[in-house]
């Protein structure tokens, strides 16, 4: 046995980086699974149980396999070392403790090595519908099912590696917006249907109830339109735009980065 001090653990995960992650080092943490009490479990429980029914309906099929494939639970909540074990073989994605809001470049530079930066906090009960920052609840099960299936996750790494290389301030904002209506606020039409995928979406009841009856207006996506639209992170969006696959998605990535600079 060794004793293990913040300096040595330090090293350790230093040395367990892959070699490409420099920006965003600082801020990788590690999640101590063991401290989460009875009642953060149940509040868990209580998010998942409240979402579960309106999503088996409601969510993309993709979503709802990658739910099963990273093993989330009903009743507890996630150890991410568990869930990036389980997305290795399928997409080699990682669900990655980090501190908090993470500078754009490290956020980029994560996303282009296949780590999606997580947020390892959960929300008080007092806040069970809204949290202005992320938490372990809207990362993990907002975000993560959908890093099992291969074409999102090639889509959302070749997002980051784009993204990695942009400088000019207004590329960034253009992007941002690509990123809010797929990844946050994505939607997708399947079986005549429309679907949610995005995690503001999947994880807030409120905001996908409001969606789902018709309170916002739903456009064919298309990629200058998104790019042109402005949106306010706080507030219940006006307009979404649904998508026919995955695969457009990824194309229209490559058809930013093309159209930027
Ligand atoms: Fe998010």
């Amino acid at each position: 046995m060794t004793i293990s001090t913040p300096e040595t653990q330090s090293m350790k995960l230093a040395a367990e980086l892959p070699a490409e992650l420099k920006v965003a080092a600082p801020f990788l943490t590690t999640q101590s699974w063991g401290s989460y009490t009875p009642e953060q479990h149940a509040v868990w429980a209580e998010l998942v149980g409240r979402r579960m029914p309106q999503l088996r309906e409601h969510a993309c099929r993709e979503y709802l396999d990658g739910f099963e494939q990273i093993g989330l639970r009903v009743n507890e909540l996630p150890e991410l070392t568990a869930v990036s074990a389980r997305l290795a073989p399928r997409t080699g994605w990682q669900s990655t403790p980090v501190s908090g809001f993470l500078p754009a470049d490290a956020f980029f530079e994560m996303l282009a090595a296949r780590m999606f930066p997580t947020t390892t906090w959960l929300r008080s009960r007092e806040a069970m519908e809204y949290t202005p920052e992320p938490d372990i609840f809207h990362d993990v099960f907002g975000h993560v099912p959908m890093h099992a299936h291969p074409v999102f996750a090639d889509f959302l790494e070749q997002y980051g590696a784009i993204c990695a290389r942009l400088t000019n301030a207004r590329d960034l904002e253009r992007m941002g917006r690509l990123f809010w209506f797929t990844v946050e606020f994505g939607i997708i039409r399947q079986d005549g249907e429309v679907k949610v995928y995005g995690s503001g979406l999947i994880s807030s009841h409120g905001e996908c109830t409001r969606v789902l009856a018709g309170g916002c207006e739903i456009r064919d996506f298309e990629l200058d339109a998104v790019l042109d639209q402005e949106f306010e992170t706080g507030a219940m969006q006006p307009v979404l735009y649904a998508v026919e696959s995955f695969d457009q998605i990824y194309e229209a990535t490559k058809q930013a980065e093309a159209r930027l600079g």
